[in-house]
């Protein structure tokens, strides 16, 4: 059984080691260098009201996690919130990935967050298939933005309204 529910400090070994094997080998994140745990402890000490990062846990084991945090820093963008994915290679293609999606947005929309961004890059059926499923609309691509392991990689917009057109 997984169990969704908010990451702590001691889930980070877990996390970091799901997201530094994408740095190394998968274009999914255009980092090139695992980042190291206090970038980890700052998503998680956040206190914007729109910044969660949720674990999915089975058998007591971090296998996949989720968070929101800031589209872009100027002030205006606060009600906007970009979100971010990883399972364990193994962890894939049960619906655990919609499990955590289905949550965070859930918190993301209690929390008043208007529009939820997320940029994923190509190709990545998974992540398309994810994002559509949990409502997501494909907004649009940029082309050649990014460049990893030699190649070109565009990346893709999708966007998530959380609250309908009329509301103030
Ligand atoms: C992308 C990712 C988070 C999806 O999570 P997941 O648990 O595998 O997805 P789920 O099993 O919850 O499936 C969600 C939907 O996508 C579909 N789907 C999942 N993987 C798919 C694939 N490879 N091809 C086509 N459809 C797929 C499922 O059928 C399901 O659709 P449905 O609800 O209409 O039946 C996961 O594959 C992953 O961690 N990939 C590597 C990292 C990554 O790419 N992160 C996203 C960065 S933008």
């Amino acid at each position: 059984m997984v169990l969704v529910r908010t990451a702590l400090p001691d889930d980070i070994v877990d996390i970091a080691a799901i997201y530094d094997d994408e740095v190394q080998h998968g274009i999914s994140t255009f980092a090139t260098e695992p980042p190291g745990p206090d970038y980890w402890h700052e998503r998680l000490s956040s206190t914007h009201p729109g910044d969660h990062v949720l674990a999915a846990e089975r058998d007591g084991v971090v296998i996949g996690y989720a968070y929101s945090s800031s589209y872009r820093p100027r002030a205006a963008y606060r009600h906007t919130r970009e979100t971010s994915i990883y399972l364990a290679a193994g962890a894939r293609g049960s619906g655990i990935g919609r499990a955590l999606y289905d949550e965070l947005l859930s918190r993301l929309r209690a929390g008043g967050v208007r529009t939820v961004v997320a940029v994923v890059a190509l190709p990545n059926p998974g992540s398309q298939a994810l994002h559509r499923a949990c409502g997501f609309e494909r907004a649009g691509v940029l082309h050649d933005v990014g460049r990893k392991f030699d190649r070109w990689i565009d990346t893709e917009l999708w966007e998530r309204r959380l609250t309908v057109s009329g509301d103030r």
